[in-house]
């Protein structure tokens, strides 16, 4: 695996955890932070050794958002083909390559979780935050508002009372409002927020990964389609599900009576 500058790589039994490693900065992203993930996932998503991905911050931030300096006041004075190739790697890292990642990707928020910082979780399969984390959408308190990618997953994921509540008074709210609101999984104590959310990896890590890929297309695919054309790529995935793996094996041990399916998973090839 390269070498990354703003985020560091630790792959055991199956499941990679990403750390963004900018603690002194908030974890905020810069150019290179975005270099360094779309660099990253491209790679992960063909590593056979990942099959779930945990994506954290190091330090006592999730991540702050963009880069206020990097990112923004840096940028204005770069030439067009440098903003250009850095706002293109963002918006696709975070808002195409997680989606399309054949492991489903889990966000552990452990603590601060600001503007651009929610794309990240909106992003994410599965979001599990620490209670004390804080999370806002601090735009409009800088004379701005959540622009672009972040607009678009918002309201993708929020209803109207709660987006547009939190982006117009840039208020903080914790991660027992983030898990009222829906906009993550669910809320654990600090103390339990690493083993909560390895249980829910390693639980994922038994899963037959070719299930878990199209879990993944069918709720994308259906979110994005009109519903006669979700419909027929559902029936497309299900077509190629059984093909790879030539028959249905998990109904064929589920008649043999060596699992229940409503119980656990089945025993799949590896
Ligand atoms: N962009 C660039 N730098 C950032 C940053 C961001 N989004 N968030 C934090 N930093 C930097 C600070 O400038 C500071 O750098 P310095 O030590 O060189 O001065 C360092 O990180 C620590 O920040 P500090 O404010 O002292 O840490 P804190 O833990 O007390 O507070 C926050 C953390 C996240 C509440 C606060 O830093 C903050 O409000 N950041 C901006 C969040 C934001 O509006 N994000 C939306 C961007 S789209």
């Amino acid at each position: 695996m390269a070498e990354f500058k703003t985020i560091l790589i630790d792959k055991k039994e199956g499941v990679t955890i990403i750390t963004f490693n900018r603690p002194e900065q908030r974890n905020a992203m810069s150019p290179q932070l975005h270099r360094d993930m779309y660099a990253a996932l491209n790679e992960l998503r063909y590593d056979k050794e990942t099959r779930v991905i945990i994506l954290t911050g190091a330090g006592p931030s999730f991540c702050a958002g963009q880069d206020l300096k990097q990112y923004f006041l840096e940028m204005d004075s770069q030439p067009q083909s440098v903003r250009d190739e850095v706002r293109r790697l963002s918006k696709l890292w975070r808002n195409e390559l997680i989606r399309t990642m054949p492991q489903p990707v889990i966000a552990m928020i452990n603590g601060w979780c600001f503007g651009g910082g929610f794309t990240i979780v909106t992003a994410s399969d599965i979001a599990i935050a620490a209670e004390d984390a804080t999370f806002g959408l601090s735009e409009v308190n800088f004379g701005h508002f959540p622009g672009g990618e972040v607009t678009i997953v918002l309201t993708e994921h929020l209803q109207p009372k709660h987006g547009l509540f939190y982006a117009l008074t840039g208020k903080t709210f914790t991660a027992k409002e983030a898990e009222r609101i829906g906009l993550i999984t669910k809320a654990v104590p600090r103390t339990d927020l690493e083993k909560e959310t390895m249980a829910i990896a390693q639980d994922l890590v038994e899963k037959d990964p070719i299930a878990l890929k199209a879990v993944k297309e069918a709720w994308y695919y259906t979110f994005y389609s009109p519903p006669e054309v979700a419909y027929e790529i559902s029936g497309l995935i299900s077509q190629r599900v059984t093909q790879q793996h030539g028959g249905r094996p998990g109904i064929q041990q589920f008649r043999e009576k060596k699992y229940q399916p409503g119980l656990g998973a089945y025993k799949w090839e590896k």
